[in-house]
């Protein structure tokens, strides 16, 4: 299912398309190069960007085709059903059991049965193209996002993917440059901006009561290695990035909440991003303890740092770290610290530290002790029950504001921009480990629209 042959390795160095796009921007370029930047692609766009913030004309009903119905998908489509104004018209996944188990659901939720798509890994292309649907949502491997969203949206089609939304630069390109040419929405859904506490932290940065914020830090600490090496779901898929790349594969989880009380793309943008990756153990020290003899994976060799440590400078001055580690044992933490100029707010376990307010200085308070007083109104809203699907509760919230803005005719929470400028990092994070952490430039995918678009605000349900 897998075929890594077929992408560009961002290691190997920029595209074809990055020289095109170099090449249109020579001064630019020329300009980077003293400071020893990569010539990566930068402003000269064929499109001009979105409105920003971009909305569409509301919609009483969202029409959903659904493509891969896995672990994740599966979690999507449970909440999807419970959503008030959605319809489940299509499902698509290259497992026929997933996508019965997926109508089975919907028929037991009293819903009609969706129309099933399962010949293989482009059929999503045939549902794109003749299903009558507002919305195509993907929760597939990576490979398959970009297609899909791209698919979906020259098929008049909104797009939704699970993270990261692209893992190569013409990747980001692509769905910046479709979304702009098809006027349509691609929106990474990046479950974590929504987990309580990470929208407790924006709540607390915009009641001003951390000052100005100067410094984030965020990770995916997971130790995957049973999933990695499991023979269903993931195992078929994620393991093999870690035989080919070397990087900060998945960053959003970590970087998605802080960006937005960073108000990344939003009054200040990621600029560069230097990066590095320790040795490669955990998978090897996998396979031998627990793989038999036989087993043909003992044959793979891997080339992912364990631990991956990126550091990204905005070009407000301000600087972020992003860390990735999922190949070691070790309790999960995302970090979710925020730092400014009047305390410091931080995760794992969930604490605050306001100068002045907290309970004695040079000391944290549990976060509990400020929960009445900040708690996101997402999370206190009744009309949000039952939301205690995935991940404790924070995947619900996310489908029902992407299902809320689209009927409102909003702009969604997160756009295309998040998207590639998020998912980024995944290339640029490869290619800076390559290249003795050399900076890479980060595009502004934005073409100077972060300036002026509005933060995102405190939403109420
Ligand atoms: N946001 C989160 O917390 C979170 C958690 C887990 C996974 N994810 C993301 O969700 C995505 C899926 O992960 P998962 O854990 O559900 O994996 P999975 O392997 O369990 O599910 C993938 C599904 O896609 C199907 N599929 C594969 N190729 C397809 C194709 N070409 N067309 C149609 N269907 C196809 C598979 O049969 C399977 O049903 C990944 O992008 C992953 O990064 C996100």
């Amino acid at each position: 299912m897998t075929d890594h042959a077929t992408h560009p390795d961002p290691a190997a160095g920029p595209t074809r398309r990055d020289f095109l796009r170099a090449g249109a921007v020579a001064g630019v370029g020329a300009a980077l190069g003293r400071f020893g930047f990569d010539p990566l692609p930068a402003a000269a766009r064929r499109q001009g960007p979105l409105t920003a913030p971009f909305a569409v004309p509301p919609m009483e009903v969202v029409r959903i085709g659904f493509v891969g119905v896995g672990g994740q998908g599966t979690g999507h489509w449970e909440n999807l059903l419970a959503i008030p104004g959605v319809e489940l018209v299509a499902v698509c996944d290259i497992d026929e059991s997933h996508a019965a188990r997926a109508t089975a659901m919907a028929v037991k939720a009293g819903r009609k049965a969706p129309v099933q798509y399962t010949r293989g890994p482009r059929d999503f292309e045939r549902m794109c193209a003749e299903v009558d649907c507002d919305l195509v949502f993907n929760a597939t491997p990576w490979e398959f996002h970009v297609p899909i969203c791209v698919s979906a949206m020259k098929n008049g089609k909104h797009a939704a993917t699970e993270v990261p939304a692209a893992y190569t630069m013409d990747g980001c390109w692509e769905l910046v440059e479709t979304a702009e040419r098809t006027r349509k929405h691609c929106v990474m859904m990046e479950n974590c901006n929504y987990d309580r506490t990470e929208l407790m932290w924006l709540n607390i940065v915009r009641q001003g009561a951390l000052g100005e914020v100067l410094h984030a830090e965020g990770a995916y600490n997971h130790d995957l290695r049973s999933v990695k090496f499991s023979l269903d779901g993931e195992g078929l898929w994620r393991r093999a990035h870690a035989t080919k790349r070397n990087g900060n594969f998945y960053p959003t989880h970590g970087l998605g909440p802080i960006a937005n009380c960073l108000d990344i793309n939003r009054g200040d943008r990621m600029d560069y991003v230097v990066s590095m990756s320790g040795p490669s153990r955990g998978l090897q020290a996998w396979q031998r303890e627990h793989l038999k003899e036989d087993d043909v994976r003992r044959a793979e060799t891997y080339v992912q740092g364990d631990v991956n440590v990126s550091l990204v400078k905005t070009a407000n001055g301000r600087t972020i770290v992003v860390t990735h580690g999922t190949n070691l044992p070790r309790p999960y933490s995302r970090v979710n610290l925020v730092q400014g100029t009047k305390g410091i707010l931080m995760g794992y376990p969930d604490r605050v530290y306001l100068e002045g307010r907290s309970e004695k200085p040079h000391r944290w308070d549990p976060a509990e002790k400020w929960r009445a007083e900040y708690d996101h109104p997402l999370w206190k809203s009744a009309k949000v029950q039952p939301m205690d699907i995935g991940h404790g509760g924070m995947d619900f919230l996310e489908d029902y504001r992407l299902v809320a803005c689209l009927r409102a005719g909003t702009p969604t929470d997160m756009n295309v921009y998040d998207a590639a400028a998020m998912s980024s990092l995944c290339a640029l994070t490869e290619r800076s480990t390559a290249r003795r952490s050399a900076p890479q430039e980060i595009p502004d995918y934005t073409r100077g629209k972060w300036k002026t678009t509005p933060a995102w605000p405190v939403v109420e349900a």
